[in-house]
């Protein structure tokens, strides 16, 4: 097939065009170059969606494949460009696309939040983003999606997107520190849940999706497992013996100023209590649909791998510097997990 990836410089649709040059297809990513480089066997078209896609005009596609992150007019261009011909169109959205953050078990089939059509353009470049804005532009997109090739569209709303490539310092925070060993501080919130899906399952999927021309809309998500079970899980894979998960209480984190999930002065995949739902979606539509769930260790040696290519001392956007932690671990630990 000849596939168009709008994207491809980064995490999941570098590993998407990836997945489609390795299944023996034709494959074109238009995007800016900035984030990275395209995979071998790729062709980069360079094109700004800033600008529109006139670099792109007049070719035809047997499946398009949109990451646009957060803007409805680089959707609507896309499709008023290229759908009319496009064989196959798949447009990744979010988990955050969901109006209950809260509830666990949901499906494609929950209530999505309100569409957002007049937010700015969101780029590579911007690391602030209001996360209801975020699912609310996807929410519009993937209605624009709908209306303009919807017989032929695949929707897509990924949870945590981890391994390779992944820049979101989540993840692959915990990765790098377990693997780091010692005192190891953590959120005493051994039960809550927790689902992710490795980038390049997802990328397998996604192609092979489009492979089938399958249409519809489905989370993109594996089981539910919890965050004791995770970490427990990945220091068994990377850190060195003598490692110690030391647990504080959640009400002390936050008074002391640590914030869950992400951002500066973090520990990543932690929930609050109004957002548990988000990372406990019913994975039976995605599985069925045949997501492939590979084993964590693959997941977790390749977000190590992309950790030491990054530097693993450098400044990160979210986490706790070692001095911070340092610091709450003299103050709060209270536990040993
Ligand atoms: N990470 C997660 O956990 C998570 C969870 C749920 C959903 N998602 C969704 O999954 C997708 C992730 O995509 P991704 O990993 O490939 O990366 P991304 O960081 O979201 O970047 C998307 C692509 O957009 C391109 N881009 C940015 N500005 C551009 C411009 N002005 N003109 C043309 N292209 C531009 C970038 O290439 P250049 O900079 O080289 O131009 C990059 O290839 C997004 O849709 C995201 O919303 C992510």
């Amino acid at each position: 097939m000849e596939i168009l990836v709008l994207g491809g410089t980064a995490q999941l649709g570098h590993a998407v065009a990836a997945a489609a040059v390795r299944r023996g297809h034709r494959v074109t990513c238009a995007a800016r170059g900035v984030s990275g480089s395209v995979p071998a066997g790729a062709e980069l078209v360079p094109v700004d969606r800033r600008d529109g896609l006139d670099p792109l005009a007049g070719r035809r596609f047997d499946a398009v494949v949109d990451v646009a992150t957060m803007s409805l007019r680089w959707v609507r261009d896309a499709l008023a460009a290229l759908g009319a011909q496009a064989g196959h169109w798949t447009f990744v959205s979010s988990i955050n696309a969901y109006a209950d953050t809260m509830t666990p078990g949901q499906t494609a089939a929950s209530p999505v939040l309100d569409p957002v059509t007049d937010a700015p353009d969101f780029t590579s470049e911007d690391r602030q983003v209001d996360v209801e804005t975020y699912g609310g532009v996807k929410v519009a997109s993937e209605n624009a999606v709908r209306e303009a090739v919807g017989d032929r569209a695949f929707v897509v709303r990924p949870g945590l997107i981890t391994g390779p490539g992944d820049r979101m310092d989540r993840f692959g925070y915990w990765a790098a520190r377990l693997w780091r060993g010692g005192r190891v501080l953590v959120p005493d919130a051994p039960d809550q849940p927790i689902q992710h899906i490795d980038v390049l399952d997802l990328a397998e999927w996604i192609i092979g999706s489009a492979e089938q021309g399958r249409t519809g809309t489905l989370d993109a998500i594996g089981p539910v497992t919890t965050l004791r079970a995770l970490l427990t899980g990945l220091a068994e894979i990377v850190a060195p013996e003598g490692t110690e998960l030391v647990a504080a209480p959640p009400r002390a984190l936050l008074d002391a100023g640590v914030s869950p999930w992400s951002g500066p002065k973090s520990l990543p995949l932690w929930l609050p209590d109004t957002h548990l739902g988000l990372t406990a979606h019913d994975p039976a539509e995605s599985l069925a649909a045949g997501m492939p769930v590979r084993p964590l260790a693959e997941t977790a040696h390749a977000a190590l791998r992309t950790e030491r290519e990054l530097g693993l001392d450098r400044e990160r956007i979210a986490g706790l510097t070692p001095a911070e932690e340092s610091e709450l671990l003299a103050t709060l630990a209270h536990r040993v997990w």
